[in-house]
């Protein structure tokens, strides 16, 4: 594992000092744990953020890990103005583009404010990039620009989407292909993320979803903490270890670890696009991640069995050798890592950054009947649904 160290920035330092990092979407979840991996490595980092699913008490808290007054710009990356102005006032010497929408039943519903928020973001941070002398860029795309493929998926799989999120992905991973064709100059590094978990060792900073969580561990820690009442299991059913659907889980250290190493890399390549997955290889099922949580947490997590997501795969699992081998980067946490951090983040935090919201709301959101206790996570549930489901 070879990221973190700061003796490398000395060579690529610029006469300002410190290389000055740019992260579009820096006050979201993996932007916010990215940045605290930045300064630790000797970077100069500032954030630029609209903060449309982001809170702006996340600043405190990177001040309080790093030590450091890292910079909020609330800047929308679709007014194209507000960006040229931000990157001629600041220079910039990369940028890791996290800014972005990111939930797939959104997507379908929305999709021209999908495209146009994801792409002409994107098409303007190039621009001004291109005005003001940034050279690198680090993009954050995802697994789901891969056809459906049940084997563990290497950066020469085939791709190819099924929901306008997963097509802004595809889409600006070939804008930004074609930019470097034509722009020797710049430098592109492309990250397929697999499936991010985990929060911050500390329990200082988290994932947290504002709307209804779509995606797992977000479902889960809301369970455990009273503000849903069961997990629904989507699918039981599968040719997998246990029936319930496999995932690469990575934690979200090691993928802000592994954005460290992949701007180290392009800064140090100059040109060139170079693609990767950030995953761990690992496949670990729904009921797997279940019992984890539960261990962490000593809380039950009742589940439904239900059917099947439409789309969903049985397994999703990176091949992950070229990023280990080419960025000097693997995954070094484990599954229990990813159920205690996520654990000790939601306890003292079950809204988030938010307040906890008054009672009576609480009860309309998670259904339940029983008296919530406002800012405790000491709920108790019945363990029938689990009975019922004839899991342990
Ligand atoms: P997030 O929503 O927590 O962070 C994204 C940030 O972008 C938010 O703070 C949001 O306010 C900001 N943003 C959105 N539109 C903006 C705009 N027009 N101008 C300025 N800021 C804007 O999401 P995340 O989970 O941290 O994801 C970060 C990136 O990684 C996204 O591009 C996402 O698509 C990608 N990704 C995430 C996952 C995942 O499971 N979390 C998986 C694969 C890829
Ligand atoms: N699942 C449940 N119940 C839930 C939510 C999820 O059983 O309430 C299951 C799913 O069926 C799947 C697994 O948990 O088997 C993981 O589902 P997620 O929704 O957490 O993640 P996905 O693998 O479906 O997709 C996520 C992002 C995509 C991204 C992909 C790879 O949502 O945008 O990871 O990065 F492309």
């Amino acid at each position: 594992m070879a990221t973190g160290g700061a003796g490398y920035i000395g060579s690529l330092a610029t006469s300002a000092g410190a290389a000055h990092i740019l992260c579009t979407g820096g006050a979201g979840y993996i932007g916010s744990h990215t940045c605290v991996k930045l300064v630790e490595a000797g970077f100069k980092v500032s954030i630029m953020d609209n903060l449309l699913n982001s809170n702006k008490r996340v600043m405190e808290r990177l001040k309080e890990l790093t030590g450091k007054d890292i910079p909020l710009f609330e800047v929308d990356m679709c007014v194209a103005d507000d960006v040229n102005k931000l990157f001629a006032e600041q220079k910039f010497d990369g940028v890791i583009h996290f800014a972005g929408l990111k939930a797939v039943g959104e997507s379908v519903a929305k999709p021209i404010w999908y495209y146009e928020n994801n792409i002409t973001g994107t098409i303007n941070i190039l621009k001004a990039m291109a005005s003001s002398g940034t050279n690198c860029i680090v993009f954050s795309s995802s697994a789901t620009v891969y056809k459906p493929c049940e084997d563990p998926l290497d950066e020469e799989k085939p791709t190819g989407c099924s929901n306008p999120y997963g097509w802004t992905k595809y889409m600006i991973e070939q804008i930004l292909i074609d930019a470097q064709k034509a722009d020797a100059s710049l430098g592109v590094s492309i990250l397929r993320y697999f499936n991010p978990v985990g929060a911050h060792s500390s329990g200082r900073i988290g994932e947290a979803p504002s709307g209804y969580p779509n995606n797992l561990m977000p479902f889960i820690q809301q369970v455990a903490v009273g503000r849903r009442e069961a997990l629904s299991v989507f699918g039981t059913d599968y040719s997998t270890k246990d029936g319930s659907g496999v995932r690469d889980y990575i934690h979200v250290e090691d993928l802000a670890e592994g954005h460290v190493a992949a701007l180290k890399r392009i800064l140090e390549l100059k040109t060139g696009t170079i693609i990767h997955n950030l995953g761990s290889g690992n496949g670990v099922s729904v009921l797997e991640m279940v019992k984890a949580f539960e261990e962490s947490s000593g809380k039950p997590i009742p589940i439904k069995l239900a059917d099947r997501r439409p789309g969903d795969l049985a397994v999703v699992v990176a091949n992950a050798g070229k990023a280990n081998k080419e960025l000097n980067w693997e995954t070094k946490r484990s599954l229990k890592d990813m159920t205690d951090s996520v654990w000790k983040w939601v306890s003292s935090h079950p809204f988030g950054y938010d307040d906890p919201p008054p009672e009576e709301s609480l009860r309309k959101e998670s259904g339940f009947s029983q008296t919530l206790r406002r800012g405790s996570v000491e709920v108790g549930f019945s363990q029938t649904l689990r009975k019922e489901s004839g899991f342990s």
